[in-house]
């Protein structure tokens, strides 16, 4: 088959990589000329793709910035950024501007998928009469349907082919044409009567994820009153082999979908006089576990007879979660942000994450950092950098990822 990738992010590169490597032509379009410039010279940006899966791709993966070439596509995914405005509304405005470009080159036939998360009825009501005005009619002359991207950055243990693909079509015919695509990468697929069933299992999914972290933050916050080991609490409730999932408490949540997507069925609720408030009191909680994770950090300063002001601060881990070096909405940027506020000086290490040129700093070298700070915070625990080191050589460590469990230590303090 030939596949148009519409937006090669996290999202869409992988996928665009799934159909090469089953042997499909693929033409990736991404509206980043860098992107495809790097993909030309067949460097990936993406941690998860290395160089060396891209070069034997060859001619099958063929980048491109012109809309024009997807006209000889049989099947096009969408794949780009749905975030929030600032006002914490879902900002369609990626998803619009690449409906409108498709619009103009869509081919009687052809069929279009979209895998942004997204509110229930988006697919229906507003990408569909955006490609409508091709003059083409969903359902007759082209088909359409929604699939949820379930990638999940830096796990290998379950692949695009491993792990379920849901679909849900417009019509029974957009269901079936999307399902018969997504077999060529994916070992199951489940249908689902709507592409509405599939928009809000994907929402499900990570709602239930952001209200679980939020608890067992909560929970961390209440054990640090009662002088109670949250980790162990965790660990005992976890030898029930049954009717517990276990959530890790953290610095908060990051990443392009837990703190964001929730809000686009909050959005979508209210249209319909509904207050949903699960959605909001995780995301409230969840925002707030950055500012307790400075007020943990002062705690311990000031146990260690010393102030936030003026005191250097090492950061272990910017990015939001551990291997990779995605930054975005990681509370690791909120924690640093807060602690210069105080008056802090604040240095990081992160492997993944060689600068941060919004806050000019740049990652340090760990073992010159471990000597000279005067705490060190493990916000994210990268599995390259080595705690027991951390935990011997920093006059302070405050431990928010659990990582230091086992090592007995006086200037060792854990969330
Ligand atoms: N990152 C994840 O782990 C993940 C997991 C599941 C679902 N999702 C969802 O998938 C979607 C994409 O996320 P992502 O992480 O891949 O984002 P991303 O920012 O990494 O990639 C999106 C790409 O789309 C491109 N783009 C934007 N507008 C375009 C246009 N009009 N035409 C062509 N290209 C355009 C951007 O340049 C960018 O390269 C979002 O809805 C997200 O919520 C992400």
């Amino acid at each position: 088959m030939k596949i148009g990738i519409v937006g090669l992010g996290y999202v869409g590169l992988p996928l665009a990589v799934a159909f090469a490597e089953a042997g499909h032509e693929v033409v990736g379009l991404d509206a980043d000329s860098r992107k495809i410039e790097s993909l030309g010279r067949g460097q990936s940006y993406i941690e998860d793709i290395p160089d060396s899966a891209l070069a034997p791709l060859g001619e099958r993966l063929r980048p491109t910035l012109r809309h024009a070439d997807l006209a000889s596509c049989e099947a096009m995914i969408v794949c780009v950024p749905t975030p929030l405005t600032g006002s914490r509304e879902p900002d369609l405005t990626y998803l619009i501007d690449a409906a409108n470009e498709l619009a103009r080159v869509l081919q009687s036939g052809q069929l279009v998928v979209l895998e942004s998360t997204t509110y229930p009825g988006t697919t229906r009501e507003r990408l569909a009469p955006i490609l409508e005005e091709s003059g083409l009619s969903t359902g007759a002359d082209f088909n359409l349907a929604f699939s949820p991207e379930r990638i999940d950055p830096g796990r290998t243990d379950y692949t695009v082919r491993t792990t379920p693909k849901l679909v849900g079509g417009l019509t029974e015919a957009c269901s079936q044409r999307a399902r018969e695509l997504y077999e060529l990468i994916c070992d199951e697929v489940v249908v689902l009567s709507s592409p509405e069933t599939a928009e809000l299992a994907k929402l499900l999914e990570n709602i239930f994820r952001s209200v679980n972290i939020a608890f067992v933050n909560e929970l961390a916050q209440l054990c640090d009153r009662l002088g109670i080991d949250v980790w162990e609490v965790i660990d005992a409730a976890s030898t029930k082999p049954f009717g517990f999932m276990r959530f890790d408490p953290g610095p908060g949540m990051g990443g392009h979908c837990l703190p964001i997507d929730p809000f686009y069925l909050a959005f979508k609720a209210r249209e319909h006089d509904f207050y949903p408030e699960f959605i909001e009191l995780a995301g409230k909680m969840n925002q707030a576990q950055p500012v307790f994770c400075v007020e943990r950090i002062e705690r311990a300063l000031n146990d260690a007879g010393k102030p936030v002001k003026g005191s250097r601060i090492l950061i272990l881990g910017m990015s939001y979660k551990a291997g990779v070096g995605d930054i975005r909405e990681s509370p690791a940027l909120k924690i640093a942000a807060l602690l210069r506020d105080l008056g802090g000086d604040v240095i990081y290490h992160d492997p993944h994450v060689p600068e941060l040129p919004d806050m000019e700093l740049a990652s340090v070298e760990l073992d010159e950092a471990l000597a000279e700070c005067d705490a060190a915070a493990i916000v994210t625990a990268h599995p390259s950098v080595d705690y027991e080191e951390v935990a011997a050589r920093a006059p302070l460590v405050v431990d928010f990822r659990g990582v230091t469990r086992g090592i007995a230590a006086e200037n060792l303090i854990r969330l």
